[in-house]
């Protein structure tokens, strides 16, 4: 097998995921088990639960990675893990098994950023990708936007102040009386729905230097329209929700405008030309077509991973291990795990 084959594992949150990639860019493999139907009964990822599956799923998810790219493990070049941030009991089960083959093949081991490699993803499939460029995270426990010079240069110009995008959609979601992970579930919804139909609030950035974003304010109104505002009022059941489309429809609208107004400026404020979106909001078609239509009205270019690897990934992680793996950043054993 030709190039420097890097083996990526990722287990932060409620993905077991792995994947071979050969030279940062070529994708070989990639093998995800998704807990989420098993934490769909609490409405939310539960800890002792990710954990325990990790550590059932990581060596059969590895053993695939490496079957469908067709290597063994001695023809890898270096070992990438996660190893922030995320769930730290989860994060330990990938960083174990991650020590345990690098040990016993005397493999070097890197560490890998688990919101730099989201960001890496997006730049992963575009033929030619020119750095710097703007970069929105937008998953379940991020939103946070990145001016980026290069896969290892990153520097943060603004988050939220509360809930994240993903964390909106999945509390949006559970009031609408959908499942969770909710992103999926309201968005199929708001397809049935007008998008002006009902009236919410848009925040905007009163930080000079850079973006910020908030949701509560939009949830908060839904909540309203939902329940009315009563606060001893218990939720209604989903089949007595007044125009339940039309709100799904609404407050998705109103999520793609903060996310895709904020960027905008920020890019314009920072001279970049490319916005990178990545996470798993990134696999939002509304946020897709807006900030794309948007960015180019401008004369910017939106750029976004494939939905495959929007979501949490291992071939994220072992794309930008390579390049951490280069720069000299075999940490060895000693690599340590970090909830932050
Ligand atoms: O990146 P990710 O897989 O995990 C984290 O690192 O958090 O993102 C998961 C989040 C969830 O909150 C989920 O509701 C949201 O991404 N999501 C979506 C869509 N697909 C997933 N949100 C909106 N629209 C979608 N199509
Ligand atoms: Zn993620």
């Amino acid at each position: 097998m030709s190039g420097e084959l890097v083996l990526g594992i990722e287990s932060s949150c409620d993905e077991t995921a792995a994947a071979v990639v050969a030279d940062g860019r070529r994708i070989l493999s990639s093998c995800v088990h998704s807990q989420a139907a098993m934490h769909a009964v609490y409405g939310g990822v539960v800890p002792e639960i990710a954990g325990r599956s990790h550590l059932q799923k990581i060596l059969p998810v590895i053993d695939a990675a490496l079957a469908e790219a067709r290597v063994e493990l001695d023809d890898l070049s270096a070992i990438a893990v996660t190893t922030r941030p995320g769930l730290i009991g989860s994060l330990l089960v990938g960083l174990s098994a991650a020590k345990g083959l690098a040990f016993a093949r005397g493999l070097p081991l890197v560490g890998v950023h688990h919101i730099e490699a989201h960001v890496h993803a997006a730049t992963m499939e575009a033929e030619r990708f020119e750095y710097p460029c703007l970069a929105l995270v937008v998953s379940g426990g991020h939103t946070a936007v990145y001016r980026v010079e290069n896969p290892l240069a990153l520097e943060l110009l603004g988050t939220t102040l509360d809930d994240a995008a993903g964390e909106a959609f999945d509390k949006v979601a559970h009031l609408l009386g959908l499942g969770y992970p909710g992103g999926p579930a309201v968005s199929k919804l708001a397809r049935e729905g007008d998008p002006r139909a009902i009236e919410l609030p848009r925040y905007r950035s009163k930080r000079a230097t850079g973006p910020e974003f908030s949701f509560s304010g939009i949830k908060t109104a839904v909540l309203y329209q939902v329940r009315g505002q009563d606060a001893r009022a218990t939720l209604p059941p989903p089949e007595a929700i007044p125009r339940r489309a039309d709100i799904a429809a609404s407050f998705e609208q109103a999520v793609c405008d903060v996310l895709v107004g904020e960027c905008l400026r920020a890019a314009e404020r920072e001279g970049l030309r490319t916005i990178l979106v990545a996470g798993g909001v990134a696999c939002n078609q509304r946020l897709r077509a807006e900030m794309t239509m948007r960015a180019a009205e401008r004369g910017l270019v939106a750029v976004f991973p494939s939905p495959a690897y929007c979501t949490d990934n291992a071939v994220m992680i072992a794309g930008l291990g390579w390049h951490v793996w280069k720069a000299g950043g075999s940490a060895g054993l000693a690599l340590e795990a970090s909830p932050r």
